[in-house]
Parts: C-alpha cells; structure tokens; sequence
C-alpha cells in the first residue's frame, strides 16, 4: 500500500456540457434545485445550497453533451505545487496553468489517459451570499430554499474508460486517490473503481466503457441531507416531465440510496445520500466485488437497467 496523501481536499467542481443550455439551465434550478451564481459567457456557474465555492457546477453551452472539465481543490498552495512536480514528472498529459474562471483562480489542467480533462487549483471564490440569500444560521453557505430536490453539495462524479486499470493508476498517481471499493470480472479485468482523496467514501467512480466513447461521461452527481428527500425529488422529478432512469433504490456497491435521472440534454444526473458512511481507516482494504455479486442487482434486488451499460454523454456516433 502507498501512504495516503491528503494534499487533495475535494471534489471541486464538474462542467457539464449542454447543446440544450436554455433547458438544462432550467433543470438545474428550477427542478433539480441548484442555484446560480453567474452566467459569463456560454457558462452558467451553479452550486447546492451549501456548497461553500462560488459553484460546484459550470453549465457550458457547447455542440454536444458530455463532461468538459473536473477541478478539485488542494489542501494548501505548497501542496498545489508538491502535486502539479508529481503529476509533469508522470507520462500524462499536461495541459499547465490556466488563470481560472468566474468560480476560482490560477488550476493546473492534465488529461487522463481517456481524454478526461482535470485541473488542481488552491485560489477559490468563496460564495459570499447577497443578503437575500443568508441563512438564518451562520454556519451555513446560503439559504436554505427547498427549490425542486433542492440537494446540499456536490458529491461525486462517474467516469467511462476503456480501461479501469490504467484509469486507477492516472488516480492514485496525480492525485493520491485510494480505492474504497472495485469490481473484478471473471476475465480479470476492472469493470469499475470508487475513489477517494478524502474520508468521503467516493468523490470518483469510473466505469467500464462499453461503447467505444472518448472521455465521456457517466453521470454527476449531488447528495441530500436524508434518504427521503430522494423520494420527494422522485415525484418532483416525475411532475416536471423528466426522465427518470433507475430507482430511487439502494445501491449495494458503496451503500448509496440513489436516483437517476437525464437531464434535457440527456446528461444523466444524480440524486444520492451515503447515509453517515465515511472511510476512517487510514488502512482501509478495498472492497472487492465479484461478477457474480454484481449480477444480484442493487442492494435489494433490483436488477441494473441496460441503458446503465450503455448510455454515456455524448453520445457514441454510430457510423464512427
Ligand atoms: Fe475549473
Ligand atoms: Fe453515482
């Protein structure tokens, strides 16, 4: 085992791109219940209620759908730099500095082995909340407005690869990410890995690709305070006319209690709540699930939806 390093803190932010930006704007807020900090240029800078940045998600308008960029904060400006000598002295792609957007400062950009692009970065904007949305408690980001499913924060993003292994590896090197939980297929292959860089028990998953795609996207994803919200958001989510793909139902890798569903451009979204689950154990073995297991289903029989397999964003062109 390599010791851990906390030098990454968290799972900063996810852009998600639209070709439908008016209609996935109108999701985000008005149905899913994020609110919005800025709209700059083709991007809209939103974030859960407490969410302490100035956004955890940037809806950018663009020709596809699909994941543009993944930010996580470091630990300390020293640990910004320990990471970014790791991450050139590594055969990844390195992409350098960028001067940051509306939501944060100076981030260094590299790419995956898949063609995810990530970036690290210690300069954040804080949400400094107007004064119609300060919560009535000071130890909270803003107010709290039970807008749609209305979640708390950002909690993980899932990723396709054609490889998971060399997927784990770009993780554990660039950014000291441990694995909490894998599946091993009868062939011996990875079919998917949750990563952690904290005591969170995921801030990542990446998934097998099934389809051919580059750099896609599984889904995004925040978390609620308690399990029954996504039971609320479940019928919010069916009153506004929105695609619901699988569940709410309980995931058995992880634990989760989970809800699917595609935005109106088709990205898939989450909804999830980990209970009080954390990974405390700096030693923490990771949890290896069997094919066989995976076969069962969700933690209480449901079996896994096809389109699961399949549907990524964007889309995989047919004739390609
Ligand atoms: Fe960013
Ligand atoms: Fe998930």
């Amino acid at each position: 085992m390599t010791e851990p390093s906390f030098d990454v803190a968290h799972l900063g932010h996810v852009e998600i791109l639209t070709d439908k930006f008016d209609e996935s704007l109108d999701f985000f807020t008005r149905v899913y219940g994020l609110k919005l900090s800025a709209l700059e240029g083709d991007s809209a800078y939103l974030r859960a209620w407490d969410d302490y940045e100035f956004h955890t998600l940037k809806l950018t308008a663009a020709a596809t759908t699909g994941v543009g960029h993944i930010g996580y904060r470091v630990s300390s400006p020293e640990a910004l730099e320990r990471r970014v000598q790791v991450i050139e002295a590594s055969p990844y792609l390195c992409h350098g500095w960028t001067e940051g957007d509306a939501g944060h400062g100076r981030a260094f950009r590299f790419e995956d082995p898949f063609g995810h692009h990530f970036e690290l970065y210690w300069d954040t904007h804080r949400y400094d909340p107007p004064p119609e949305d300060q919560p009535a408690l000071k130890n909270m980001a803003s107010r709290f407005t039970a807008q749609g499913a209305s979640p708390r924060r950002l909690d993980h993003v899932n990723l396709l690869a054609d490889d998971v292994t060399e997927f784990r590896d770009f993780m554990q090197t660039c950014f000291g990410s441990r694995v909490t939980e894998q599946i091993r297929l009868d062939n011996g292959r990875l079919g998917g890995c949750w990563f952690t860089v904290n005591n969170k028990t995921y801030d990542l998953a990446c998934t097998a690709e099934h389809s051919k795609g580059k750099g896609r996207l599984h889904h995004v994803t925040y978390a609620t305070d308690q399990r029954e919200d996504i039971l609320r958001a479940a019928d919010i989510f069916l009153e506004n006319g929105v695609h619901i793909e699988t569940g709410p139902h309980k995931h058995a890798i992880q634990g989760t209690f989970f809800l699917y569903v595609w935005e109106p451009a088709g990205n898939r979204v989450e909804l999830a709540n980990a209970g009080a689950r954390l990974i405390l154990a700096p030693d923490w073995e990771t949890v290896t699930w069997t094919e066989t297991e995976r076969k069962k289903g969700q933690a209480w029989g449901l079996k896994t939806i096809a389109t699961f397999h399949t549907h990524g964003t964007p889309p995989v062109k047919e004739s390609s």
